[in-house]
């Protein structure tokens, strides 16, 4: 077993609250075993780019409460040409890095994987506020955005009722619902639509009217998964010109990654970074961490990509009824 001696990490893909901390718990936990550590800045182009840097230079503990990340992040769809992944595995070879540890969701993950099969070990770790992979029961980024929903979801709450208003609100997921879902959940919407559970205008219209018109409730909100509808203003206008009662809609966009690391997030990151280390010293590679009931956990990285995340269908028809009652 080759002694790992330098390691580079990098974050990629959207950013996450709470990659500070894992950032941070990697460069102590390496420093616990005589390893070096290099930030990789702006994800996988930084290796191309050869931007780079001795983690030394850096005070990790300055962002332990700070969102974003402080290595930067980027899309790099050019990490899909095996020649620049091979450019990649030569320039780290170069540097004599040992091993890489990725920090993002699935495309980073597809990343870390191809790295892996040409032979630089690597260990991936779920840095998404989607929560979608399936790998792990939380994401990295989801805690913290679902609390920032539901934050954002009580003030425009607060407004719609003020207001008698219909309000549809989107939220980010690429897909996956579970930022809807739960934040629906937390909040009493009384509308939650996800890619599973689909609702047609005729549907919402109905049950804005059963809500407002008959059990004469103040607010209606509603809160609907990106990708899902094309025009949630034309919607709004639908409902309005169908029901007389006013109706907005906005989506809540990128509000939804910023912000300070819930504390829930900043203790599974740290826990994850800690094992990101302990795997590479153990010589492991092309895993996938996860935390799978409350233990983390790696799983190899191409069983990750193609295990089906739980159906959350059930759920969202029992919340719909709790929050419609
Ligand atoms: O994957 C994280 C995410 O925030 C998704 O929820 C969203 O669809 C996407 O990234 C937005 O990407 P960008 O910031 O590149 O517009």
């Amino acid at each position: 077993m080759k002694l790992i001696k330098k390691i580079a990490v990098l974050t990629s893909g959207g950013d996450a609250p709470g990659m500070n901390n894992a950032l941070r718990a990697i460069v102590k936990n390496a420093n616990n075993n005589n390893i070096e550590v290099f930030f990789i800045y702006e994800g996988y182009k930084g290796i191309i780019q050869r931007n780079i840097k001795n983690a030394k230079e850096v005070d990790v503990d300055k962002y332990i409460a700070k969102g974003g990340t402080f290595i930067y992040s980027a899309r790099y769809p050019e990490f899909k040409k095996p020649e620049v992944r091979l450019e990649a595995k030569i320039i780290l070879e170069e540097l004599e890095i040992d091993a890489l540890v990725v920090i993002g969701g699935d495309g980073s993950y597809m990343g870390a994987q191809l790295l892996h099969e040409i032979g630089v070990p690597t260990i991936a770790l779920p840095g998404t506020i989607d929560n979608d992979i399936a790998s792990s029961d939380f994401t990295i980024g989801y805690d913290t955005a679902l609390n920032t929903i539901v934050n954002a979801v009580d003030a425009l709450r607060d407004t719609s009722s003020s207001h008698n208003r219909f309000l549809m609100i989107e939220v980010m997921g690429h897909g996956a619902g579970d930022l809807a879902l739960y934040s629906g959940l937390a909040t009493g919407a009384e509308i939650i639509v996800t890619n599973e559970a689909q609702k047609t205008i005729p549907e919402i219209i109905e049950i804005v009217k059963e809500q407002m018109l008959v059990k004469k409730k103040r607010s209606v909100i509603a809160i609907v998964s990106e990708m899902i509808y094309a025009d949630i203003k034309a919607i709004a206008r639908e409902v309005e010109s169908k029901t007389g009662i006013i109706s907005r809609a906005m989506a809540l966009e990128h509000v939804q990654r910023g912000g300070v690391p819930t504390a829930q997030e900043r203790v599974l990151a740290s826990l994850m970074g800690l094992k990101a280390v302990e795997l590479l010293v153990e010589g492991k590679s092309g895993l996938a961490l996860g935390s799978i009931s409350n233990k983390i956990v790696g799983t190899p990285i191409l069983e990750a990509l193609k295990m089906r995340g739980k159906s959350n269908k059930e759920k969202t028809e029992q919340f719909n009824k709790l929050n419609q009652a």
